[in-house]
């Protein structure tokens, strides 16, 4: 597998910035998909697509954090779909999805039903 460009969605949040911060300590180009401007994240909004296309150009494998409890449906499910739609199109060779231990214990949580739907 080639593995050198990475993009991770979520680079900002408490476990993607653990991630990023992983990766970049090995031989990886590494870099944060965000919604915000920030310094050294690349822009991309799940909810509405936009930058997407341009956020997956050239990446080898997608390490897939991003989430939103408030809007599961919308960014958890659809957003998803836009990311794969737009990594399929890419040509981006690995996708790893992060679940939550135990979701499958609890899926009456809306918020769990989706992840656990989204992992089946
Ligand atoms: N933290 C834990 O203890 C834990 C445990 C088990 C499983 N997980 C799973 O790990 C995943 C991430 O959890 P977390 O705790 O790291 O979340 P978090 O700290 O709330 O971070 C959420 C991340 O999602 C991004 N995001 C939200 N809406 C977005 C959108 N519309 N477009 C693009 N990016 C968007 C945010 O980026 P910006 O705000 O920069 O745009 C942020 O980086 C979830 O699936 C969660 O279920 C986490």
């Amino acid at each position: 597998m080639n593995a050198s460009n990475i993009l991770v969605t979520g680079g900002t949040g408490s476990l993607g910035s653990l991630v990023v911060d992983r990766l970049q300590n090995g031989s990886y180009n590494v870099q944060a998909l965000s919604r915000s401007k920030r310094p050294g994240t690349v822009q991309g909004d799940l909810l509405t697509g936009e930058g997407l296309e341009q956020a997956v150009e050239g990446i080898d494998v997608i390490i897939h954090c991003a989430s939103s409890p408030t809007n599961p449906r919308q960014v958890d499910v659809e957003g998803t779909r836009r990311l794969l739609q737009a990594a399929e199109r890419a040509g981006v060779s690995h996708i790893v999805y992060i679940s939550i231990v135990g979701v499958d214990r609890n899926p009456f949580y809306p918020y769990y039903g989706m992840n656990l739907k989204l992992n089946k």
